[in-house]
């Protein structure tokens, strides 16, 4: 593996789970790290032994979208990715369990938009990396199903993000972890890639971290590429390494994305069988009120 000269890493998402053991592996690796996140007192927190190592800049993405405020949010934009050595982006922030479910769209969807379009304009880019999820093309898996349902829309947003990206002409990498372990002390284990998001499986977040670190450091891996990342059983015992995937480029066609539809069939069933349901449990009572009703009405 070829090492970069120029090292310039941007990281949203960089306070959460997956992002602590990122941050950690790009400034192991010597990289220059700018971070953004929406909380500085959460940031020094947890980075409290490498603070002086990053550079933050404070942007929350729900806020400065949903505020229409787009003037303030591509400055920080612009602010973020100005550096005449920007070499890197990696967009990890998405929704998960702990976030307003109705703020998916912005947060999975639109601000990565903005990312993607401002980073048009760095020449000196040679990846964009967005972190994305296994079971993505498979809206009617129950990983997707329950996801969508329950953290709206998640995996349709991160699929149009998927999209937008593939069809923005940058240097893409998009990195598709399956369900995420979260041992913040755990070693970063053996994994499997794989393209064509036909596989299941779990990883530990400091193998995905390693694996972004990788794919930026690999200089022989194509780009314009899309891979699922896990850890078969076996592979749990095992020290992560890297070796350059054979990976096939993304096809022109973008994918469709049926998630949308999927879940609107999944909401339409569910309350076609509770109305069925209910029905069929209180005909009785409704046949009561409903004879009682006509008899107060109709008694003349
Ligand atoms: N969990 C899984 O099993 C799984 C599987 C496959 C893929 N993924 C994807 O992997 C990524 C990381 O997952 P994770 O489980 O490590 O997530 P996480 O701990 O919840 O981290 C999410 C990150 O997004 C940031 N974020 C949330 N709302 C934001 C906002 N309004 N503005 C700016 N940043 C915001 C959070 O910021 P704060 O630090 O301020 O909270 C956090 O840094 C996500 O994109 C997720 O979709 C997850």
């Amino acid at each position: 593996m070829q090492q970069s000269k120029k090292k310039f890493v941007v990281i949203t998402g960089a306070t959460g789970r997956l992002g602590y053991h990122a941050v950690r592996e790009f400034v192991n690796q010597g990289y220059e790290v700018r971070i953004l996140s929406r909380s500085v007192p959460k940031a020094k927190a947890i980075f409290f032994d490498i603070f002086d190592k990053i550079e933050l800049i404070e942007c929350d993405f729900v806020i400065e979208i949903s505020r229409k405020n787009l003037q303030i949010f591509s400055t920080v934009l612009q602010k973020s990715l100005k550096h005449t050595l920007v070499t890197h982006i990696v967009s990890i922030a998405g929704s998960s369990g702990y976030i307003d479910r109705n703020k998916t769209e912005i947060l999975d969807y639109k601000c990565h938009k903005y990312l993607i379009d401002s980073a048009k304009n760095i020449p000196t880019l040679e990846k964009f990396i967005y972190i994305s999820s296994m079971a993505i093309t498979r809206p009617w898996s129950i990983v997707s199903l329950v996801l969508n349902l329950l953290i709206k829309n998640v995996m349709s947003w991160k699929f149009e993000t998927e999209n937008y990206l593939r069809n923005s002409g940058l240097n893409h990498v998009i990195i598709r972890p399956g369900s995420l372990l979260n041992e913040r002390l755990s070693k970063p284990t053996a994994v499997t890639i794989a393209q064509g998001d036909k596989d299941r499986g779990m990883i530990e977040r400091s193998s995905v971290a390693k694996a972004i670190v990788s794919v930026c450091q690999d200089h022989l891996m194509k780009t314009k590429v899309t891979f699922e990342v896990f850890s078969k059983k076996e592979q749990r015992s095992q020290k992560f390494e890297w070796h350059t995937p054979n990976l096939e480029e993304d096809g022109r066609k973008i994918n469709k994305n049926s998630h949308f539809k999927v879940r609107m069939i999944v909401v339409l069933a569910f309350w076609g069988m509770a109305f069925g349901i209910g029905g069929w449990v209180f005909k009785g009572k409704f046949l009561k009120i409903f004879k009682k009703m006509k008899r107060k009405f109709f008694k003349n």
